[in-house]
């Protein structure tokens, strides 16, 4: 235990004249060891690259520090415990954390805002202190140990370019109440999934087996109570969803394998380019009572209970091809005047009427499908091959081979 403590990295203000550092702040570095990083610590304003990176380390403390304009990467320290960058205020650096397996406490308490903030691969991450954030150039948080004990830093944040927030799977709630745009992609997926509580790091080792393959649906609450704009949403493994104020979407939006019974988006105005609904198990009831345009497609797929689609009312041009596949009995489109992209609607209800659809399909371009009856409204491709085969969709991964037969329209079309 106290093997450790000599080589605490603790980068205090080091009796030096700062004007006469300045220079240093400027460099490249690579941190392996405290002494590499006591050429830093006099530094007020950071601009070059500093790597850390070292079995060695600890703990990093750096109180000097108040403004970066460069990057600061962490990476791969099997014994980091701590990073604290307790002077630092608005900045338009990034600050990247990458597989630091025992980091436990993240902490820029006077932070406002920062061009890019990583933190990827900390398991053991659940303190991440950031009070004062408002705007970020990109979030990342992927697999960490946070949890909803402590306070995220998405409660104070007002804006983000990127926002991606995923596989941390003990979060059950993700609550952004000043959020209000978000211009760049923003995705939200596997998160809490697991239903075990919080074990630490030492418990690692115990004997009982974890939890984590229980069959209850695990997922997160989504809660963006202030958003109004937004680029390119993906939104995976939701079991509540608090959009109120959401009312422009100026690219994609999709909602996949969420436990969500409805999807209510009341005043949203129109989506960019593609909004997708696809494998949600328990979907009932999808009311988007406002919005009248969609840029791309309509796919709305392999919801096993959504049985009437009536939640579209003002909906009046669809740019792209409107694509259903489900056990629907009712579909109401009532307000559609334009499908620029064809229509391929199948259902394998018995109760599904296709003259209902009768309108729509005669302001449709191109080519237009519509069956009741069918004995599976599942995907298939014209040659029987997997989606994953074909050429372009190799990087497409499991759980988003619906979305792909949206972007090919050919693959809507093939019965
Ligand atoms: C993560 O850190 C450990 C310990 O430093 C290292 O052995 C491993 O290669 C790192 N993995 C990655 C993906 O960087
Ligand atoms: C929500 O956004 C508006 C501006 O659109 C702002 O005036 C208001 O303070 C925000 N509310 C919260 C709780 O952040
Ligand atoms: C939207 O995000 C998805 C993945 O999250 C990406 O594949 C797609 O290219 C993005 N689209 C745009 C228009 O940026
Ligand atoms: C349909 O949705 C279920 C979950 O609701 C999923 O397990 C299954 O893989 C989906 N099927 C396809 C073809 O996407
Ligand atoms: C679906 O949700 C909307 C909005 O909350 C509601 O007005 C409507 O009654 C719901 N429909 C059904 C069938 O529950």
């Amino acid at each position: 235990m106290t093997r450790f403590t000599s080589s605490l990295l603790v980068l205090v203000s080091a009796a030096v004249v700062a004007s006469a550092q300045q220079e240093g702040c400027a460099k490249q570095v690579v941190v392996a060891s405290e002494a590499d990083l006591a050429s830093l610590a006099a530094c007020s304003t950071f601009s070059g690259t500093v790597t850390i990176s070292g079995p060695a380390i600890t703990a990093i403390s750096w109180p000097a520090l108040q403004s970066l304009t460069g990057s600061i990467q962490v990476k791969s320290n099997p014994h980091l415990s701590t990073f604290a960058l307790e002077g630092l205020k608005a900045s338009t650096g990034s600050i990247r954390l990458y597989n630091n397996t025992v980091l436990s406490a993240v902490s820029f308490p006077s932070l406002q805002s920062l061009h890019a903030l990583e933190i990827i691969t900390a398991p053991n991450l659940r303190q991440l202190s950031l009070s004062t954030i408002d705007s970020l150039g990109s979030l990342t948080l992927e697999d960490t140990g946070l949890d909803n004990s402590g306070q995220l830093p998405w409660s104070t944040l007002q804006k983000a370019t990127d926002l991606g927030v995923s596989n941390n799977k003990y979060l059950k709630t993700i609550e952004m109440g000043h959020l209000q745009s978000v211009s760049g992609k923003f995705v939200i997926a596997a998160n809490g999934l697991s239903d075990s509580k919080y074990s630490a790091a030492s418990s690692i080792s115990s004997s009982t087996p974890s939890a984590d393959s229980t069959t209850s649906p695990g997922g997160t609450i989504l809660s963006l109570t202030n958003l109004t704009t937004a680029s390119n949403c993906t939104f995976r493994h939701l079991t509540d969803l608090q959009l109120p104020v959401l009312s422009t979407v100026s690219a994609s939006l999709s909602f996949d394998e969420t436990s969500l019974t409805s999807i209510v988006i009341p005043h949203l105005k129109s989506v960019g380019q593609t909004l997708s609904i696809v494998s949600n198990d328990k979907l009932s009831n999808i009311s988007f009572s406002d919005l009248t345009a969609i840029g791309g497609a309509l796919l709305i797929a392999n919801n096993t209970e959504l049985t009437v689609v009536d939640g579209f009312r003002q909906l009046k041009d669809i740019s792209g091809v409107l694509n259903m596949r489900g056990a629907f009995s009712t579909v109401s489109l009532p307000a559609v005047t334009t499908v620029k992209g064809g229509m391929s609607v199948l259902s394998s209800s018995n109760d599904f009427d296709c003259s209902t659809l009768s309108k729509v399909k005669a302001s449709a371009k191109g080519k237009t499908v519509c069956q009741a009856k069918v004995k599976s409204a599942r995907p298939t491709n014209a040659d029987g091959g997997s989606l994953e085969n074909k050429g372009s969709l190799n990087v497409i991964a499991k759980g988003t081979m619906w979305s792909a037969v949206v972007t090919m329209s050919f693959l809507a079309f093939a019965l």
